[in-house]
């Protein structure tokens, strides 16, 4: 709509559509808002500078943010642990989809591409599509239709796929890893020890470091797998190993072996320890605990 009319110098101006911007000479040329000073400006350059500085302000921001408060590391998840593996809230409607009977098996070319496909080209083309001057959604039934539907799918997928994922958790008696490394983290809180597996083994001191059975412990060879300083590397950190193990248990895991670690007491014994060395190796672990 072109207006006419004077501004407050007395001046003729002619506005175009938005009453505030005066209809331009040439496509590039700013218009010329003096005459509203604080009510307008040119997007080039004035808005878009301000922006950019406003954007580098948060983004130094969040750096700053990042590196004085790096993300927590929790313990590290349990490789052997069975889990459902399910994605992030916002993706569980995914999730469920693909699992409906024609969105996957012998459909899944269609579940995949086609759907989404329609659905993605949809919103790409939405503005070629919907070209009406029209803004309020209730004067747009199809568009606000097709939305109202997207968002009841999303709900009732997102709202399924979290039902059965709880019922297929109790049907198998599991308990979610993360959920038990949060208690686990939760319980050290309380007992005041670390609650990173990153702190922990780096907290936990050797205790009795000039112990010759730290001898022993590299001549046994336990150090390939347990590393020098008992910090672990092909297997876990020995350290604090004694809170959880006494003595005769720990000589029973040099003996039998346990899970991944073969039975090392022949190659301790080849190694040239006595039995009576293999004790006091075991009894010297069975002294590491975490907390004196
Ligand atoms: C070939 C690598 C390897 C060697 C060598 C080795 N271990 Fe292990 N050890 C492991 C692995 C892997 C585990 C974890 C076993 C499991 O529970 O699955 C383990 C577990 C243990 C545990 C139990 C830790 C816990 O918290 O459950 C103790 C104690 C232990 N080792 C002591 C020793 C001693 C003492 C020696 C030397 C005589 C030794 N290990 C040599 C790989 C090794």
């Amino acid at each position: 709509m072109v207006h006419k009319g004077k501004d407050e110098s007395g001046e003729k101006v002619v506005y175009v559509g938005d009453s505030r911007v005066r209809k331009g000479s040439g496509f590039i040329t700013p218009p010329d808002y003096t005459a509203y000073p604080g009510k307008s400006e040119a997007f080039i350059p004035n808005f878009l500078l301000k922006e950019w500085m406003v954007g580098v302000v948060v983004l130094v921001g969040i750096l700053v943010l990042t590196i004085s408060e790096p993300a927590p590391l929790g313990f590290p998840a349990d490789a052997r642990a069975t889990v459902i593996p399910i994605p992030d809230w916002y993706f569980l409607f995914l999730y469920q989809y693909l699992k409906l009977p024609y969105a996957s098996g012998d459909y899944i070319v269609l579940g995949t591409l086609g759907v989404t496909g329609v659905a993605f080209g949809a919103l790409l083309l939405a503005p070629f599509l919907d070209t009406g001057r029209e803004r309020r959604f209730y004067k747009r039934p199809i568009a606000s239709s097709l939305m109202l539907l997207s968002l009841a799918a999303i709900v009732y997928l997102t709202n399924t796929a979290w039902t059965e994922y709880k019922h297929e958790m109790a049907e198998t008696g599991q308990i979610p890893e993360d959920v038990q490394r949060e208690e686990k983290a939760a319980e050290n809180r309380a007992k005041g020890l670390p609650t990173t597996s990153a702190v922990q083994t780096e907290d936990i001191a050797i205790v009795d470091k000039d112990d010759p059975a730290m001898a022993l412990f590299k001549q046994a060879t336990c150090v390939t797998c347990h590393a020098v300083d008992l910090k672990g590397g092909g297997g876990p950190s020995l350290r604090g190993v004694g809170d959880t193990h006494d003595q005769a248990a720990i000589l029973a895991i040099i003996k039998e072996g346990q899970g991944q670690m073969p039975p090392m007491y022949e190659t301790a014994l080849g190694a040239g320890l006595t039995d009576q060395d293999i004790d006091s190796l075991a009894a010297w672990l069975a002294k590491q605990k975490s907390e004196q």
